[in-house]
C-alpha cells in the first residue's frame, strides 16, 4: 500500500482509508475482522465522526482495535464534528466537546485529524480559530481539516486559523464527478460546465489540501452502488475490461481511477466486507494510463467538448 503525505503536513498514511460510518451496524467479530484485515493490508488511516451510529461506530472501532497487534502510534485517526440533530454547529463549545466524546469514545487521547463535518453557515471563523488552537495546544489534536466545504469557506477559515487545512472530504466516484466535469467544460453551455463548487478541486491542489473522495462505489446521494448496475451498463463493460487485463476486481479499478488523479487523492471506502477491503487495496498497486483514465470517464456517460 503506497503512502500519501496528508495535506503536505507529514502525515505519511496509506493512500487508501477505511471510513467507519457503516460499523455500528456490525457484530464486533465481524468488526474485528473488518478491522485487522484493513490492517494486514496495509491502511493505516481511519475515518470516523461523532454521528456515525450515533458514536457506536466509534465504540465499535476501539474494541476492535485494541485486540489487533498494532499500536495506537502505527495508525491515524481521523474524525468529524459539527453535525447535530436538526442544526450545524461550527460554536467553539460544541467543537470542543464534540472531540472529548470521540475521544472517550475511540479510547485515544488525540486525534491524527479533526475535520468540520459539513459547512455551519452560522460559523464564527474566529471561534472556530480559538477551539482548533485551545485542541492543538493541548495535544488532542494534531491535525485540522473540513469536509464539504467550496474554497470561499476554506479561505474564511485560513483568514483566521492558525494551523494548516489538510484536507478535505467530497463526495466524488466515477458517477458523481461534478468537480472535474466543470474544469473540462470551461465556459460552454451545457449543464456539465455548471461549476456547483467554486472551483475546489483546482483549489485544494493549489493549497495542498488532500481531497478525500467519500462514497467511492456510490452513485446519487447514496442511492445505490455503481459496480454490477444494469444502470450502467457501458461503464461496468470498460471496468470490468479493465479489470480483468490488471488481474484486479472491478472495486480496485474504480479507485484505482481516483488515485490515477495528479490531486493525490485519499479515497474513503465504506465497505463492512473485509474480503472487498483486501480487493479494495489492490488498487494502490494497479497502474492506469491517462487513455484508460478517460475511457472510464467517457464510459460513465460523460462526453469530452
Ligand atoms: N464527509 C462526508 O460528508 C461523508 C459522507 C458520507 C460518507 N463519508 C465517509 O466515507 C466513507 C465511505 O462512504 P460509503 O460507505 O457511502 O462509501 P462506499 O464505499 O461507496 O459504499 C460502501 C457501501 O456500498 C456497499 N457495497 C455493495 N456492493 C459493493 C461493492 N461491490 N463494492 C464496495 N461496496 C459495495 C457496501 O456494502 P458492504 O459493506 O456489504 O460491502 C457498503 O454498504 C464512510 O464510511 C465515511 O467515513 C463521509
Amino acid at each position: 500500500m503506497k503512502a500519501i503525505d496528508v495535506g503536505s503536513s507529514g502525515l505519511l498514511a496509506s493512500e487508501i482509508s477505511l471510513g467507519c460510518m457503516r460499523i455500528a451496524e456490525l457484530e464486533q467479530r465481524e468488526a474485528n475482522l473488518l478491522i485487522n484485515t484493513a490492517l494486514e493490508v496495509g491502511i493505516d488511516f481511519f475515518d470516523h465522526a461523532d454521528v456515525y451510529g450515533g458514536g457506536k461506530s466509534e465504540e465499535v472501532f476501539a474494541e476492535a482495535f485494541s485486540g489487533s497487534s498494532f499500536t495506537r502510534e502505527k495508525i491515524y485517526l481521523q474524525s468529524k464534528c459539527g453535525i447535530r440533530q436538526g442544526m450545524f454547529d461550527f460554536s467553539r463549545d460544541h467543537i470542543i466537546s464534540a472531540v472529548d466524546g470521540t475521544l472517550k469514545r475511540l479510547k485515544t487521547g488525540y486525534l491524527d485529524v479533526l475535520l468540520l463535518h459539513r459547512p455551519d453557515t452560522l460559523m464564527e471563523p474566529e471561534e472556530i480559530a480559538d477551539a482548533f488552537s485551545r485542541l492543538h495546544q493541548s495535544g488532542k489534536v494534531h491535525h485540522f481539516g473540513v469536509s464539504n466545504m467550496n474554497p470561499g469557506q476554506i479561505k474564511l477559515l485560513r483568514k483566521f486559523v492558525e494551523q494548516k487545512i489538510v484536507a478535505n472530504q467530497l463526495q466524488l466516484s466515477l458517477t458523481n464527478t461534478g468537480m472535474i466535469d466543470s474544469g473540462i467544460n470551461v465556459n460552454m453551455e451545457i449543464d456539465r460546465s455548471i461549476d456547483r463548487d467554486g472551483g475546489i478541486l483546482e483549489y485544494c491542489r493549489l493549497h495542498d489540501i488532500t481531497i478525500q473522495p467519500w462514497s467511492p462505489f456510490q452513485y446519487g446521494f447514496f442511492a445505490g452502488v455503481f459496480l454490477d448496475n444494469d444502470k450502467f451498463p457501458e461503464l461496468n463493460r470498460v471496468i470490468d475490461a479493465l479489470a480483468e487485463e490488471k488481474g484486479v476486481t472491478n472495486t480496485a479499478v474504480a479507485i484505482a481511477w481516483l488515485l490515477r488523479h495528479p490531486a493525490k487523492m485519499q479515497p474513503i471506502i465504506g465497505t463492512t466486507n473485509a474480503t472487498r477491503v483486501r480487493d479494495i487495496a489492490q488498487a494502490s498497486a494497479v497502474e492506469m494510463t491517462r487513455k484508460e483514465w478517460y475511457e472510464l470517464y467517457l464510459a460513465a456517460g460523460n462526453t469530452l467538448p
